[in-house]
């Protein structure tokens, strides 16, 4: 009889500590710690994020393989998030997971949080995406266009020059005065609202985006607009959400299409936390209709940030033979490429 294949996945790029247990594919735990601490600043202060994540991974760890039934000594791999994120909270993942792998004798993996997302779709899909598929990473930290060939042949062939999507959604928020993070407050008020405001959208060459003239826009709009009447954000909140939830909307699909025309690719899919927006999804679903492409979104839990997307891939990597060596330190900036 082969032995079972069991992979801790372990993340920690920014404020959510997480740990999930793979059995032979199949997730059997995937529990997240997050870190309300930050909603009163308005966004991750990455000093509060490393303690919370020291103060939370021994325990989210021993939840996880209670959940999954599965004793530590029967671990197969330790897969971890290398990068790309913030170093302090990176560096609790790391240094937790390669001690934890050393002290059993099993191998650890470090894995690319962005392969993470992309790989995501391949948790519990029947079927997963089939190569080549085009990804559309939507995150707080990242927006990116790649083309996936392989599990390890991947093709950057955009991405924003300055501020993420979801930094966008945040950032808006936080002009509206709503907490952090305010992506999913957004696409609530939207819901309700009419997307009757419009903002310039960048004009960017190829395949590359930029959020932060948005962002400028919106401030300026939202100052002229109060100037003339103080209560301008209470009384017009739902359509300044539904307009803002709009136009980022028509810039990702924008590019997504174009990309499309360019690299012809079999399926596509979208992912990242953003991923989670009502209006993102349905236009996604949409672009695929209209040109005759297969779509795939990961459910809502494999979206946000989560440890069984790094499972995952280092399930996938164990499968190649692909392990990391214990000197492995993690990286804070962009490693597809
Ligand atoms: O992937 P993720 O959990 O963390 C990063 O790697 O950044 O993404 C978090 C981002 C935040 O910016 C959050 O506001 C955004 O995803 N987000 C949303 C929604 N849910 C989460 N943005 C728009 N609509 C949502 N429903
Ligand atoms: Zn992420």
């Amino acid at each position: 009889m082969e032995k079972d294949r069991i992979i801790l996945g372990i993340e920690s790029s920014c404020d959510d500590t997480g740990a999930a247990i793979m059995k032979n594919g199949k997730i059997l735990a995937n529990v997240i710690a997050d870190q309300k601490v930050h909603a009163k600043y308005g966004g991750v202060v990455p000093e509060l994020a490393s303690r919370a994540h020291q103060k939370n991974i021994v325990p989210t760890v021993q939840i996880a393989l209670e959940e999954a039934g599965v004793k530590k000594e029967e671990l197969s791999a330790i897969a971890y998030t290398k990068g790309p994120g913030l170093m302090g909270s990176l560096l609790v993942g790391t240094s937790f997971a390669k001690s934890m792998a050393m002290s059993l004798g099993i191998p650890s993996i470090g894995v690319d949080h962005m392969r993470g997302h992309i790989f995501s779709h391949f948790i519990d899909q029947d079927p997963p995406p089939a190569f080549p598929f085009l990804s559309l990473v939507v995150s707080g930290g990242h927006t990116q266009l790649v083309m996936v060939r392989g599990p390890h042949d991947m093709e950057l062939i955009g991405k924003t020059l300055d501020d993420a999507a979801g930094e966008a959604f945040d950032k808006t928020a936080k002009m509206l005065g709503l907490p952090y993070p305010g992506g999913p407050i957004i696409d609530r008020k939207a819901r309700s609202g009419t997307a009757r405001f419009s903002f310039n959208k960048p004009r960017i060459e190829g395949l590359d985006m930029s959020f932060s003239g948005l962002k400028t826009s919106i401030l300026y709009f939202l100052r002229d607009e109060k100037e003339k009447d103080p209560g301008f954000i209470e009384q017009h909140m739902d359509d300044i959400c539904a307009s803002v939830q709009s136009v980022i909307t028509e810039i990702l699909m924008e590019k997504l299409e174009k990309a499309i025309r360019i690299h012809r690719p079999q399926e596509i899919a979208l992912a990242g936390g953003v991923a989670a927006n009502s209006q993102i999804r349905e236009a996604f679903e949409k672009m695929g209709k209209t040109m005759d492409i297969k779509t795939h979104i990961p459910p809502f839990k494999y979206c946000t940030d989560n440890a069984a997307m790094i499972a995952m891939v280092g399930d996938i990597d164990l499968g190649h033979g692909r392990v990391s060596s214990l000197d492995t330190v993690p990286i804070t900036s962009q490693s597809i490429g």
